[in-house]
């Protein structure tokens, strides 16, 4: 047993002890203690930014706080939700290979996807509750006819979250000015490749010049700064991440590559073949010098300047170097279901309460009491990993 003491944050090798202390005593040791430590000290209220807070824990049986307090959207871990992400359509115009099967998948029926008004009133519940950030994901959002009607009825919540999206950049060459006039803050386009045979390799689609358009218009709406999003796939697109960044920077796009996650459809996901973070850094450093910005915080991106700056590129380590333990997101389906977490085996209903009558303060109880289930971290890679039901264009990204 190791006798566990509030402190400071300790040196590595140094024993946890400090002031205030409440003592715990742990079979543990290092950052799982530690982290335990933070739940303690701040009343399972804590921000996740607070002292102590030394991010992943690498495993799920923690003991379990048994009060839950009012006030923002808290986990039992301490964590507090304020990014809300937001499908508001499981279908896509692409098929990318990570992601759904050649012939698509099953989507839902009209009446089980949420109409504007159940979700915007869903994202109210959720503004309630702390949350200062929407992402409009899908699927594909821009092929929600009502987009803009939606993007207008959650910009005119009080307060009034900050709201992005999350789009393969089909259609946004029409769409990035009214939704920009409708209060669409940022985009970040999804775009792998700048060759059209990679591109129509890893979407099953020829649509590369219609990508390029809508960044193009992203960025004449002043929809800033637009961000590229990229996952590396091996023996596609994993030798060319340099002409993407080379491409991204010669337009003033903000490129971030992504570790592909077991997220796809068909279940194929491997960690052997997965490109990781460490391999594109070294890809990009054979044409770019890339200096580490300092004061990452929270944020899932490790940002580098590239050749000296301004322009950065960011490599976001979702599998090889997890931040969950830093995680602010909870999820809301496009039939309305809201899950803690991409990874969460469970999610609660929302839509049947709402259709039968339920209050805000009712819906609310619901979403807490999902919040408060939220795991420690994904776990990929342990044996007790079990992949989502949902693939990831029924989740949102
Ligand atoms: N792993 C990592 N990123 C993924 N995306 C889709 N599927 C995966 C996956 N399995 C990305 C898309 C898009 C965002 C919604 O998530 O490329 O950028
Ligand atoms: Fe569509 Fe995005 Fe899935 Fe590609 S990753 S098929 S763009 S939902």
């Amino acid at each position: 047993m190791l006798e566990v003491r509030i402190g400071p944050r300790p040196a590595p090798g140094e024993p946890l002890v400090g002031e205030g202390a409440r003592t715990v005593a742990l079979a543990l040791e290092g950052e799982r203690a530690a982290y335990l430590i933070n739940a303690h000290r701040r009343g399972f209220g804590c921000l996740r930014k607070g002292p102590g807070v030394l991010g992943w824990p690498t495993v799920t049986d923690l003991p379990m706080p048994t009060r839950r307090p009012d006030g923002p959207l808290v986990d039992a871990f301490g964590r507090v939700a304020r990014d809300l992400r937001v499908s508001v359509t499981d279908r896509c115009n692409l098929r990318c290979t990570y992601c759904m099967p050649a012939e698509g998948l099953p989507w839902l029926p009209k009446p089980e996807m949420l109409t504007d008004a159940e979700l915007i009133r869903l994202v109210g519940v959720l503004v309630g509750l702390g949350v200062r950030q929407v992402r409009l994901t899908g699927g594909e959002p821009l092929l929600r006819r009502s987009l803009p009607d939606v993007v207008a009825g959650i910009a005119a919540l009080d307060p009034r979250p900050t709201i992005a999206m999350t789009t393969n950049g089909i259609g946004l060459d029409r769409l990035a000015a009214p939704l920009a006039a409708a209060g669409l803050d940022r985009v970040n386009v999804s775009l792998d490749t700048i060759d059209r045979g990679e591109f129509l390799a890893l979407t099953r689609r020829d649509r590369l010049a219609d990508v390029e358009r809508g960044l193009q218009a992203a960025a004449a709406a002043g929809l800033a700064p637009v961000k590229v999003n990229a996952v590396a796939m091996r023996g596609i697109n994993d030798a060319d991440v340099a002409d993407l960044l080379q491409w991204c920077m010669e337009r003033g796009y903000e490129l971030r590559f992504i570790e592909q996650m077991p997220l796809d459809a068909g279940h194929e996901w491997q960690a052997t073949s997965m490109v990781t973070a460490d391999e594109v850094e070294q890809r990009l450093r054979e044409r770019f010098t890339l200096t580490p910005v300092p004061g990452r915080g929270s944020a899932p991106a490790e940002r580098f300047l590239i050749d000296g700056g301004p322009a950065t590129v960011g490599i976001i380590a979702s599998v090889s170097r997890p931040f969950c333990g830093d995680c602010d997101r909870v999820r809301l389906t496009a039939d309305g279901q809201v899950r803690n977490c991409l990874f969460a085996n469970s999610e609660a209903d929302l839509r049947t309460p709402l259709r039968s009558g339920a209050t805000d303060a009712d819906l609310a109880q619901v979403i807490r009491d999902e919040m408060w289930r939220k795991a420690p971290g994904h776990g990929i890679g342990t044996s007790g990993f079990h992949q989502p039901d949902r693939p990831m264009s029924a989740i949102g990204g």
